[in-house]
């Protein structure tokens, strides 16, 4: 993977990622980075993406600059997208983006010759947070394969929705329920791309998931305030719902949760979230040594 940009999980073929998942979960030297200097360019608020490549950099002895968000950059002076990056590629061996626009990734690994990886553009992709996802399934259950799949939530606007699912496409799940809110529903693009075995549904189908995905309502892409008004608090996992699980179900949330998970479910056997927010550190730790270590 050595100078690759990390723009969609499609780029990425199931061996790539599981050779990634085996480096993520070896013991990393501390010294990988010596030497490199990763920019964190955060144009979009973030918690765990910035600080887990944060940590991730600072564990592999590398260092890093960056922003996180436009304000206190020159981007407020009236400077571009495109010249902030180009400046960027002076300065780093590698550019992690994050951006409120769909493409704004791959305009930027237009630019750059440095690598560029995307954290998040728009609703549409975001491929290190598949990773995490898929690793996290792969570490708890021993495979992504043959395990029945719920992805509720926001699955219109939410990008780690869209990245987890088209992700599930480069393995062979048993089923994919996609449970979203009326007007919630997965794009029409997005339903085209699923070479797999998926059903639109509601949460009946709860006792037969091994892996339940669930996401926020993305109230910052409504195009229509209104129209976030109907659908917020639509639906929430708590431990009622959960009488109805089997026993191994693993819930993931990529974070962060409004009111969609009740905080009882946390001490329960099926909350696997901040695990999965902590794999956060070992995979991108795995993807920087991998693209410029
Ligand atoms: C997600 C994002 O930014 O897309 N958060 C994350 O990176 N873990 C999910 C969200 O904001 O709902």
């Amino acid at each position: 993977m050595r100078g690759r940009d990390v723009i969609c999980i499609l780029d990425f073929k199931r061996s790539e990622l599981e050779r990634l998942f085996r480096i993520a979960s070896t013991r990393f030297e501390g010294d990988e980075l010596r030497g490199k200097v990763v920019a964190l360019a955060f144009f979009e608020p973030s918690t765990r993406t910035r600080l887990s490549f944060e940590t991730a950099v600072l564990r592999l002895g590398g260092g890093y600059i960056g922003f996180s968000s436009a304000e206190g950059t020159s981007i407020q002076k009236g400077e571009s997208f495109s010249d902030t990056i180009r400046m960027l590629d002076a300065y780093a061996d590698a550019i992690v983006v994050r951006h409120r626009i769909e493409g704004a990734a791959k305009l930027a690994a237009e630019l750059a010759e440095a690598p560029v990886i995307n954290a998040g553009d728009g609703s549409k992709r975001h491929p290190t947070q598949a990773m995490i996802d898929l690793y996290t399934v792969w570490r708890e259950k021993g495979s992504v394969d043959g395990l029945t799949y719920g992805v509720l939530g926001d699955l219109r606007y939410g990008r780690a929705a869209r990245s987890f699912i088209l992700s599930l496409t480069l393995f062979n799940p048993k089923r994919v329920y996609l449970i979203a809110p009326k007007g919630l529903e997965p794009k029409q693009e997005l339903l085209e791309r699923l070479k797999l075995d998926y059903e639109l549904t509601d949460l009946s189908v709860l006792p037969e998931l091994d892996v339940l995905y669930v996401t926020r309502i993305q109230k910052e892409r409504f195009p229509d305030p209104a129209e976030y008004e109907r659908v917020k608090g639509s639906y929430k996992v708590d431990l009622k719902l959960l009488e109805d699980a089997k026993g191994g179900l693993m819930i993931l949330h990529p974070l962060p949760r409004v009111d969609e998970i009740d905080p009882e479910v946390d001490r329960t056997e099926h909350a696997f979230y901040f695990k999965q927010a902590a794999n956060g550190v070992p995979v991108r730790m795995a993807l920087l040594q991998e693209v410029i270590g």
